[in-house]
């Protein structure tokens, strides 16, 4: 492209750094995408996180609320820059009682536009250019960017198993395997900043016991390294006591949040990151959250961000629905209901397929295993498989490229983005490709 020379360095960079590798055919099956009278024929992106299941109740209360109510005088001016007092009460108010179960001050919070804009903001504030995030894999491919493209921090992805079958019942994570990677950092001149673990897990499903996120934050506060707990799916979770998948689980696990150790810890290396774009169904609406007990964060990061304000409006919107408690309630229990409907569904059939997968606990995602379908364990079988899979049946999965682990032939199913119908069409055209392969 000739153009490409009339940008800064910056510029040449960005232009040639791909933000996902499975982008482009996102939006070529987003335009195709399947309808079962008009489109039936149509394609399947199952690789983006969006939960589809529950807009209509939230649809259905922001549109009455826009008729009834009147809009505050405060909405069209220039506000806090960590986001309006309003809504950084209701938004405290919220995750005290419905994620950390424990107090939280909302002068400890900043409000971005999205998850995506929060770790960018994070890394910039926390790092400096150069020094190294570590995060145990697989892990969400985009992080690499968040962290990398402006703050400039690299990405350090930490290999703690090689099977999916070792992280059956929960993620594996070790002080001897961080004080390894902690090594292999420091052998290159290099800087151990940040330890950003997600839980439920993207892309495994997999939660982190509370015990086990405490002896992480011992050692982290020990050695100054801030650990990032991003909890982004933390409603978003499973029943897994249902009938046809409690058998999965050798160990019923309770949702703890990682706040309740920041609470016990009052540390400044400890933070907690969350958004409304999975939970609630609305990633387009561009809300995430900073939480730390770090003062020092928090003053740079109201100095900072300007650019990444969320609009007032859905501020607005979004506070009047988040704090009738009541009706979230109504929606995440109804949510939660629909995701694990859906997730039983789904395992059903990969059960029938013998395909293994990764019991998940919660998040929107199936994290499957077909290296045996592979014809040799590389990255270009992996990718024909992946491009295979979709050019054959519209089927398009998140390849495990990115997520930085070792294996191949692992990819990540997105199943809340259909109704369970339209589920059933795209197991029944995926079932017949893996059929025809054996
Ligand atoms: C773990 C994780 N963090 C952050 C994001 C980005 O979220 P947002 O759309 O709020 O920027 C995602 C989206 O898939 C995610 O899975």
């Amino acid at each position: 492209m000739k153009n490409i020379k009339t940008l800064s360095k910056r510029g040449q960079t960005a232009f040639n750094t791909q933000l996902r590798v499975d982008f482009d055919l996102f939006f070529e099956a987003s335009e195709d995408m399947y309808h079962p009278t008009d489109n039936p024929n149509g394609k399947f992106p199952l690789n983006t996180a969006e939960n589809k299941q529950s807009w209509h109740l939230l649809k259905e209360k922001m549109e009455l609320l826009s008729l009834e109510k009147s809009i505050p005088d405060w909405v069209p001016n220039y506000t806090s820059c960590l986001g309006h007092e309003s809504f950084r009460l209701t938004m405290a108010n919220f995750l005290a009682r419905f994620l950390t179960k424990g107090p939280i001050n909302p002068d400890n919070l900043a409000v971005s536009v999205g998850a995506s804009a929060v770790i960018e903001m994070t890394a910039w504030l926390l790092g400096d250019s150069g020094d190294v995030a570590v995060f145990p894999t697989p892990s969400y491919p985009v992080y690499k960017q968040d962290i990398g493209n402006k703050a400039g921090m690299e990405r350090y992805n930490l290999i703690t198993h090689h099977e999916i079958s070792e992280i059956a019942e929960k993620p594996i994570l070790k002080i001897k395997q961080l004080k390894k990677a902690k090594k292999d950092i420091v052998s290159q001149g290099k800087t151990f900043k940040v330890l950003v673990l997600t839980t439920p897990d993207n892309p495994t499903g997999g939660m982190y016991p509370i015990k086990r996120l405490e002896k992480m934050a011992n050692w982290c506060i020990k050695n100054k390294i801030h650990l990032i707990v991003n909890e982004i799916y933390a409603l978003s979770l499973l029943n897994t006591k249902h009938p046809a998948i409690k058998k999965d689980y050798k160990k019923q696990r309770e949702f703890i949040s990682f706040g309740q150790i920041m609470e016990a810890k009052q540390s400044p290396y400890l933070h907690l990151w969350y958004a409304l774009s999975k939970d609630l169904g609305i990633s387009g609406f561009r809300v995430g959250i900073l939480y730390s007990l770090n003062d020092a964060l928090i003053k740079a990061y109201d100095n900072l961000n300007v650019s990444h304000l969320v609009s007032n409006h859905t501020q607005w919107l979004l506070s009047e629905i988040m704090a009738d408690h009541d009706f979230m309630e109504t929606y995440i229990s109804y949510n939660q209901k629909a995701l694990t409907d859906a997730y039983v569904f789904m395992i059903e059939k990969l059960r029938a397929l013998d395909i293994p997968y990764v019991p998940s606990r919660g998040s929107l995602f199936i994290w499957i295993d077909c290296a045996k379908f592979l014809k040799k364990p590389t990255q270009k079988a992996e990718t024909k498989f992946w491009e295979d899979l979709y050019n054959k049946t519209g089927v398009l999965l998140t390849p495990g490229e990115g997520f930085g682990h070792s294996k191949r032939g692992l990819f990540r199913i997105v199943y809340p983005c259909f109704n369970i119908a339209d589920l059933g069409v795209a197991m029944e055209r995926f079932g017949k490709y893996i059929r025809g392969l054996k």
